[in-house]
């Protein structure tokens, strides 16, 4: 009886503990969205409670060790099942100008930026980079659009496929797309901080009612820089559109070593398709299509090593805002966002903490099983994309285990 009463009082303040978690949570977002460019948090907030504080209402912001884990909304992002003179002959030299130190013309919504962020396996960072770009102010994110149209035979036509994401990108989807995304909401929730704003409402008439006030074609329509994660699409399949001057389009290609991409891809089951074969040839011919078609467009594709991400973020990070906008220098919000998920583990021994995070993407070569780490470096494709990260391949559990061994071949 005792024990009863003990345990009622227990749930009684815990329950009380998460009404009032939410009412001040509530409050902080209300304030920090209310600020304006502020994606999930901003300057005043106390930041690292309201990042932990997330993980009960939307997905948990990821911190530098769940990039390297690949986190995503819905936990799964799989299925259950330069040079200037040839830019010049293509006509896009006086749009894109490169190394001349002046800017790309600012993209506005009548001319706007296509980004396309790329990853040829999951489990490769894709998802924290999304976080990231949608930091750049009056920008959409499409998260991983394929998935609606995976078990349509589209998926299997490039062109389809290429137009079903032009059509994304340039507003003109279809009501049955706009339906499933708006119904997605792990997805939904990187569209914009409006859309996260209705999210957040933990009332489902208010949140239907918000959710129901926003238009899709009309917040794509009004956004200059419209970015797209995809991990199902092919870079071969826009060589078309990259030769298109009318067309501002610029591809991220995120790259990770297969071992480390495969080791966590394993954890999920069979459901997920884990064959080396399968999934080196895939990166491969990214790869390939990388390395053919970016001598020919400079300025429209470039390459980003998760490895190179997590040991010097801003570096990695500034290129990349050089690459879309011509300028390295990174936006408060997304310097915020940087700080916030990258530099701040908040632990007594600093030194240890930042030596710990600039590990984190090797930190398979200390879990991986010696079945899966054979099957992956006997496999020709997956040595291929290895060999061309110039990476170590190690042969044995005894060698990947030895730290003394780098990954990374200077
Ligand atoms: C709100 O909607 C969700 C999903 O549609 C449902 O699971 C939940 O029970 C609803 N909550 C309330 C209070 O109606
Ligand atoms: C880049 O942006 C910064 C800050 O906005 C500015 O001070 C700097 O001059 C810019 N650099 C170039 C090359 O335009
Ligand atoms: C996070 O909080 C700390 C102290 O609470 C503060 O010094 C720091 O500037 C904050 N970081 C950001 C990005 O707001
Ligand atoms: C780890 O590798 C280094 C360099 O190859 C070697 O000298 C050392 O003996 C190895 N350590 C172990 C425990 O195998």
């Amino acid at each position: 009886m005792a024990l009863k009463i003990k345990l009622l009082k227990l749930f009684t303040l815990v329950a009380v503990v998460i009404v009032l978690h939410y009412f001040v949570l509530g409050i902080i977002m209300i304030y920090s969205y209310s600020e304006g460019g502020g994606l999930w948090t901003t300057e005043g907030t106390p930041n690292q409670s309201l990042s932990a504080s997330l993980g009960g209402v939307r997905h948990r912001v990821p911190n530098t060790k769940d990039i390297a884990k690949g986190m995503t909304a819905e936990g799964n992002p799989e299925p259950a099942s330069g040079n200037n003179n040839e830019e010049n002959e293509e006509g896009e030299a006086r749009e894109y100008p490169e190394g001349g130190g002046r800017l790309s013309p600012p993209a506005t919504s009548s001319s706007p930026m296509f980004v396309l962020l790329l990853s040829s396996l999951a489990r490769g960072g894709s998802t924290f980079m999304s976080e990231l770009l949608s930091t750049i102010q009056r920008s959409i994110v499409y998260f991983e659009p394929l998935w609606y149209i995976e078990k349509m035979e589209c998926i299997q036509d490039p062109l389809c496929a290429t137009e079903y994401l032009l059509a994304a990108f340039t507003c003109t989807f279809k009501p049955d797309f706009e339906k499933w995304l708006m119904g997605r909401h792990g997805f939904f929730s990187y569209f914009n901080a409006d859309v996260r704003v209705c999210l957040m409402m933990k009332d489902n008439k208010s949140k239907n009612e918000c959710l129901n006030k926003l238009s899709l074609p009309e917040m794509c329509r009004a956004a200059p820089v419209r970015i797209m994660k995809v991990i199902r699409g092919r870079i071969s399949w826009l060589k078309d559109i990259l030769s298109d001057p009318k067309i501002n389009l610029k591809i991220i290609h995120l790259t990770r070593d297969p071992r480390g991409s495969l080791n966590s891809i394993s954890k999920f089951g069979p459901t997920w398709p884990h064959d080396p074969h399968e999934r080196c040839s895939v990166m491969k011919d990214d790869m390939d299509a990388y390395d053919k078609l970016s001598p020919k467009f400079p300025s429209k594709l470039l390459q980003v090593h998760f490895e190179d991400l997590c040991l010097h973020p801003e570096n990695a990070i500034g290129n990349i805002f050089k690459f879309l906008f011509g300028n390295s220098s990174l936006p408060t919000a997304t310097q915020r966002y940087i700080n916030l998920h990258m530099n701040t583990e908040v632990k007594p021994n600093a030194m240890g903490t930042i030596k710990k995070s600039k590990s984190e993407f090797e930190a398979w070569r200390y879990k991986i099983p010696e079945r899966l780490l054979s099957k992956v470096e006997v496999e020709p494709v997956c040595l291929y994309t290895i060999h061309r990260m110039r990476h170590t391949v190690f042969g044995t559990l005894e060698r990947v285990r030895n730290s003394s061994i780098p990954l990374i071949l200077p």
